[in-house]
């Protein structure tokens, strides 16, 4: 959570920080602030709120410089508040900071601090760095950073200047990303790669324990040790416009609309039909060894974690065990050489997901991870990595990272299924082209966006709506009713269809919303009577079917998806249930994109 971003050079670095926050206020957005060094000292600003109240002081009162660091919040320590809100500076005002991560020894240092005579403005954990830096400085503050992280536990990524060096930005991390952007006689921090995207191409990804310190003239990288080193440059080749809306209203229908193209990038090279699958690095031989498959992951990834695990059990027969991450290690999981865990995350900077993957490891798992991020800790943590090809999801409401999760989960099932000789030529077939085709199956169930949007108003003033579905469809309700309140904050849970009558039924009553998932012809019927039984008490029911189960004519509205086999069938039938949550929030006027209480990720457990 969080974002940071940090200019050296010869512009004003206020307008920069600036443009790097907007880009960055998915990250958090309940308080925003700048350090910028201004007339021989470092003058801060900082506002609760939105960006945009920071901007509006920052008009009233201008700050200038050439050097200057930037940070939106999400906060953990501590109300969000102006005072909480960063840059935190030592009390002679002297060394800023901005931090992502948590410091948990931070109530130690701080009572340290303390008897040693500082005082604290904040409830942050964050704001025992500054201090502990100023404590170390003796006139280097890059030895003075170096120090004072060794002293740190927990997370975090940090920006941090001083008064005495005006020629220096300092960065450094640790489990909590942070990259380096190299211009010409000008260079950047940035937490994530978007918001200095409009600047330049060019960035180091910072290891765990790595400092960078910045000058306008380059850049110099070093170990905790405070050993030089190099490392090669990555060139982000992702365009500044795929980290834009380009022209829809927000970032969540922009990502919808993306979709095609996303599994087809997340396909190209991987998937062709007279070929074995290629799942990049990953050994086909050592993957028949292992007996049990372990997957492991957090919300919607988790969402997509469940399809996968049916797309592995029917393809290539092995047991799939699909965790919720944050409960994964606290339930003393049946890990051992023979376990693959697969760790599924978009960010690949989720706390509970790493944990996780942490564990699976020591207990000598394999780990796999899927994830969007190239350079994530989860990607560098894992044993291999497969990327999905999503490109950068910004609004916090994840849409076509799931559908790319699901491809490479299907790719991954079919890669075990083809190794393990579990299907005839023949399924293997028609499996691998269906998914082929994919990308205009999801054109065509995009051509549902009126038909949804109309359904949408009826829809949008309920209190409370309920999901059903069997099987995979099951799986996608829940994904589906996910969407639905983390955007329009209506209340809204999943049912498997069977499990009605076991108590939930007694919710429904006149005009009640339920939304039903059917998609698989071998348990349509089911689906029907237990729509039956909801429509016999009252329930207003909407029905996403296709041809092949669209019977339900019990149902007040029929929603006709493309026909795909019932294992295939999620990665399309999502597509109009992200856009019926979306309307539904449009109707609403909520802040789609950044909706309350949530942040893109989720970085502390
Ligand atoms: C999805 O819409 C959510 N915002 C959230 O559940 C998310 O999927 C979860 O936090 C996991 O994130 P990750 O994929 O980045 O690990």
């Amino acid at each position: 959570m969080c974002g940071i971003v940090g200019y050296i050079g010869n512009r004003n670095a206020t307008d920069i920080l600036i443009d790097g926050l907007t880009k960055l206020e998915y990250r958090g957005y309940d308080s925003a602030g700048v350090a910028v060094f201004s007339n021989s000292e470092i003058k801060v600003c900082k506002e609760k709120g939105r960006l945009l109240n920071l901007c509006e002081k920052l008009e009233k009162d201008p700050i200038t410089g050439n050097l200057g660091i930037g940070h939106t919040r999400w906060a953990t320590h501590g109300a969000p508040s102006e005072v909480n809100s960063h840059p935190h500076t030592s009390m002679d005002g002297k060394i800023a900071v901005v931090h992502n991560g948590i410091i948990e020894n931070f109530e130690q240092l701080r009572s340290m601090l303390k008897e040693k005579g500082c005082y604290f403005k904040s409830e942050t954990d964050t704001e025992v760095i500054p201090h502990l830096i100023n404590m170390y400085y003796e006139g280097d503050i890059f030895n003075a950073v170096k120090k004072a992280v060794a002293q740190l536990e927990g997370s975090f990524a940090l920006g941090v200047i001083s008064k005495d060096e005006p020629d220096k930005l300092i960065a450094t991390r640790k489990q909590s990303p942070l990259i380096v952007g190299l211009g010409k006689d000008e260079n950047y921090i940035a937490s994530d790669i978007p918001a200095i995207l409009s600047e330049t191409k060019d960035v180091y990804l910072l290891d765990d324990g790595e400092l960078a310190v910045l000058t306008r003239d380059g850049v110099t990288l070093y170990d905790s040790e405070g050993n030089e080193v190099t490392k090669e440059i990555y060139k982000v080749t992702f365009s500044e416009n795929a980290a834009q809306k380009e022209g829809y209203d927000h970032f969540m229908l922009k990502e919808i609309h993306e979709q095609p193209r996303a599994i087809a990038d997340t396909l190209r090279g991987r998937l062709s039909l007279d070929l074995p699958v290629k799942f990049d690095d990953l050994d086909g031989e050592l993957i028949k060894k292992f007996k049990k498959i372990y997957i492991v992951a957090c919300g919607t990834a988790y969402h997509a974690g469940l399809i996968g695990k049916t797309a592995i059990e029917r393809l290539a027969k092995v047991p799939v065990s699909v965790e919720l991450a944050s409960e994964f290690r606290y339930n003393n999981p049946l890990i051992d050489s023979e376990t693959l865990v697969i760790a599924i995350s978009q960010s690949g900077e989720t706390a509970d997901t790493l944990a996780g993957m942490r564990l699976a490891k020591e207990c000598g798992a394999y780990v796999l991870s899927i994830t969007n991020v190239v350079g994530s800790s989860v990607s560098r943590e894992s044993d291999t990595t497969f990327y999905t090809y999503a490109g950068p999801e910004i609004s916090v409401a994840s849409t076509k990272a799931y559908t790319t999760q699901l491809a490479s989960l299907y790719l991954f099932a079919m890669f075990l299924a083809e190794n393990k000789g579990t299907l005839t030529d023949a399924e293997l077939s028609d499996i691998k082209s269906e998914l082929y085709n994919m990308p205009q199956a999801i054109e065509e169930a995009l051509k549902l966006e009126d038909e949804v949007k109309e359904l949408s108003k009826k829809i949008y003033k309920e209190q409370d709506i309920y999901y059903l579905g069997r099987g995979v469809d099951y799986a996608v309700a829940m994904e589906a009713s996910l969407k639905l309140k983390e955007i329009s904050y209506i209340h809204s849970e999943t049912y498997a269809g069977g499990e009605l009558k076991h108590g939930p039924i007694a919710l429904i009553e006149d005009g009640t919303v339920v939304i039903a998932v059917s998609t698989d012809k071998s348990i349509s019927a089911k689906m029907d009577s237990n729509i039956k039984e909801v429509v016999t008490r009252g329930a207003y029911t909407i029905c996403f079917a296709n041809e092949e189960t669209k019977a339900s004519h019990e149902s007040s509205h029929v929603v006709v998806m493309p026909n795909r086999s019932s294992v295939l069938a999620p990665i399309t039938s999502i597509v109009p249930l992200q856009l019926l949550a979306y309307y539904v929030a449009i109707n609403k006027g909520y802040d789609i994109d950044k909706p309350r209480n949530l942040a893109k990720s989720v970085t502390v457990e």
